[in-house]
């Protein structure tokens, strides 16, 4: 799915909002937003490839493990080194984890259609070159493949920083039509708004 990256890749960008580790992974995030919910609706299977795309702490990482099984992998990739590390230090001693410090948005150590699930979960909201990382989802995606995007809805319940960067019912039609998604499903589950779409199977 990956090599390791050589070149020098950009992170994460003055603009990018930074997430405190503790807020990424905790009692009351699993309860209210349980990991398996994510992992579920992105259908993750036995022997596929995962990129997680800005995976932050790896709060999904361990959902996905336990789906995809022995010959799966899972990809964790965020521009914050310091989350990263947390991430590493729980998983990295999986064979099936890699993780690469870079932003979604310029992920080119991962090669065209070559992982069947993408997450960009909690992360569109939080980073600038939003297209940019629904370009890289799909480049990256196999034809049939899946990725789940999810985003808090509610202005009012997001910090002043934040703000500028919340992805608005506007702002995710123009993402949307960027390529030729499929959507399978859009919910709104508590304030948060969950897009689950496929890449065709008959595109270039
Ligand atoms: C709210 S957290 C969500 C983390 C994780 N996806 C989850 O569901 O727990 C947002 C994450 O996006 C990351 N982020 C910020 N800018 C980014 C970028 N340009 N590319 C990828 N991730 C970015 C942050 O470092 C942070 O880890």
């Amino acid at each position: 799915m990956a090599s390791t990256p050589t070149a020098s890749l950009p992170v994460l960008g003055s603009r990018d909002r930074r997430c405190r580790g503790w807020s990424l992974d905790n009692r009351l995030r699993r309860w209210w937003a349980p990991a398996r919910d994510e992992a579920d609706l992105l259908s993750v299977r036995a022997g596929q490839s995962v990129a997680d795309l800005g995976a932050g702490v790896g709060f999904l990482t361990r959902e996905f493990l336990e789906r995809v099984g022995p010959s799966g992998r899972v990809l964790l990739v965020d521009p914050d080194a310091r989350n990263l590390s947390v991430a590493r230090a729980r998983w990295g001693g999986d064979p099936r984890v890699q993780t690469v410090v870079a932003s979604a948005a310029a992920v080119p150590f991962i090669a065209d259609r070559s992982v069947d699930r993408v997450a960009l979960s909690l992360v569109l909201c939080c980073m600038v070159d939003k297209a940019g990382a629904m370009d890289e989802a799909w480049r990256i995606l196999r034809p049939d493949g899946l990725v789940l995007v999810s985003y808090p809805e509610r202005r009012r319940w997001t910090s002043v920083p934040t703000r500028s960067l919340r992805v608005t019912p506007e702002l995710w039609q123009r993402l949307l039509v960027r390529h030729s998604w499929e959507v399978i499903s859009t919910e709104r589950r508590r304030f948060i708004r969950r897009h689950l779409l496929r890449k065709p199977l008959n595109v270039e």
